[in-house]
């Protein structure tokens, strides 16, 4: 009998993606894979994140990225585990000369690695890097160790290099890798065709549990003047509040966005209100809580903790030196939770802090502040806080154990984080 099927229908595949230039090109593979009936899912270390956005990814593969091997699975069983076990074939493009070394010595400290540990499924390489890089001895000893493991590793190809020289290195063409992976998996049986047995893929049908809400979110950072040209600003993108707002939306939910600066785009079916400056938030979010429908209102801006005292109304001029007398702005949080306790139903608030280095300061602040929940992060940790596509935040709920979330990107932490909003709510309702 024919086979009519192409050989990667059915197939579960993992694309592992590590921190190469030719990252990018991964998104073409997911494409390739998928058309071809595979079901891909994505791993993708901390610095392939850098390069392209586990969002992007995340979209084409249909299933939520997996970032970071200590990651469990919505019903917890242990993320990496579960899709290498159920790997029909694996595919690590582009490779990088450091995932090399890592997978040659079995050091499972990346998402990608620790999966191809794993895993019984046949594994097909595709290194990516500088020509110098590739010719080095190291480089050509770990390729020969992962020769040695039975992987098959698609040779780079000649051509002009990131670095600027032309030479070996570039990722091989998409089309000979998914050749590669049909090899890789001819004539060998679905290991695991039960959906049940994969990570679960994203459903489409985002559940509308939050129709009827109204959700008032803040993102960016402000910028408190020091003239009509300068401020005082922060290095907040707004894109956790942006993904707050979007997730909430995507839910059914009526979000009013109040935002300072930001350098991601802003939903336009949230009602949408520029405030530039710390006042001018605080009288926006008092203004949204004041009509006291608001089911939950999530802090989420970068609010400046101090001000220019006085702001010159004509540009400084260049001079010696110049000191800046500060004031401390308003608590916008503490005026609103204030506000929000005068009410018959008060929302869920929602706080976030962020901090450099140790997290100790925040389950005290979680209770000083009276809110609900408070997300916290260290925004000096690689791949957390600002300007960043993913997040590693600790949740405080006040009286209970701090709950330290994996890497995630932004968008799977809004939505869990709005899953905790809605439990919170429920549970005031029943009471
Ligand atoms: C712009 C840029 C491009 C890079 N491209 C490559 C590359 O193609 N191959 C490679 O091995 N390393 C490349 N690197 C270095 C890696 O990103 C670096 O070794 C990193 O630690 C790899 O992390 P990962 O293997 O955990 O993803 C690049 C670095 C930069 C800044």
């Amino acid at each position: 009998m024919t086979e009519s099927r192409t050989p990667l229908a059915g197939r579960f595949v993992l694309l592992g993606v590590t921190g190469s230039i030719a990252a990018y090109k991964a998104a073409e593979l997911v494409r390739l894979l998928t058309t071809a009936g595979a079901d891909v899912q994505v791993l993708m270390t901390p610095t392939a994140a850098h390069f392209i956005g586990p969002l992007t990814m995340e979209t084409l593969s249909r299933r939520r990225v997996m970032l970071d091997p200590l990651e469990l699975l919505p019903d917890h069983r242990i993320g990496h585990i579960v899709a290498a076990d159920a790997a029909d074939a694996i595919l690590v493009a582009p490779a990088t000369a450091r995932w090399l070394g890592a997978m040659a010595n079995g050091l499972a400290d990346d998402i990608v690695t620790a999966t191809c540990l794993a895993s019984p499924a046949p594994v097909v390489v595709a290194p990516a890097m500088d020509g110098d890089m590739y010719a080095h001895p190291a480089t050509r000893h770990n390729i020969e160790r992962l020769r040695g493991y039975g992987y098959a590793i698609v040779e780079p190809e000649i051509g002009p290099l990131a670095s600027g020289q032309t030479g070996v290195g570039r990722l091989a063409d998409p089309a000979r890798l998914l050749a590669a992976v049909e090899a890789a998996v001819a004539g060998k049986p679905v290991r695991a065709p039960d959906p049940a047995a994969r990570p679960p893929a994203i459903d489409r049908a985002v559940p509308q549990d939050l129709a009827g809400w109204h959700i008032v979110v803040t993102a960016g950072g402000t910028a408190e003047p020091i003239d009509p040209v300068r401020y005082i600003g922060n290095r907040s993108s707004g894109r956790m509040g942006v993904a707050v707002a979007e997730a909430a939306l995507a839910r059914g939910a009526r979000v009013t966005l109040i935002h300072g600066q930001t350098s991601v785009p802003l939903p336009d079916a949230a009602q949408l209100i520029s405030t530039p400056t710390a006042a001018e938030m605080r009288t926006a979010v008092l203004a949204a809580l004041s009509d006291a429908d608001a089911d939950a209102l999530i802090m989420a801006a970068a609010v400046a903790d101090f001000r220019p005292k006085q702001s010159a109304p004509k540009k400084l001029a260049r001079a010696a030196g110049l000191t800046l007398e500060l004031e401390p702005t308003e608590d916008i949080l503490a005026e609103a939770v204030a506000v929000a306790r005068t009410q018959a139903r008060p929302p869920v608030m929602v706080g976030f802090a962020a901090e450099t280095g140790s997290l100790d300061r925040v389950a005290e602040k979680a209770a000083r502040k009276g809110v609900d929940l408070l997300v916290a992060n260290d925004v000096s940790e690689p791949g957390s806080g600002f300007g960043t596509d993913t997040n590693r935040v600790t949740l405080i709920v006040p009286g209970s154990p701090p709950e330290a979330w994996p890497q995630m990107s932004k968008s799977q932490v809004a939505h869990r984080l709005l899953d905790r909003v809605l439990a919170v709510r429920t549970d005031a309702a029943s009471r």
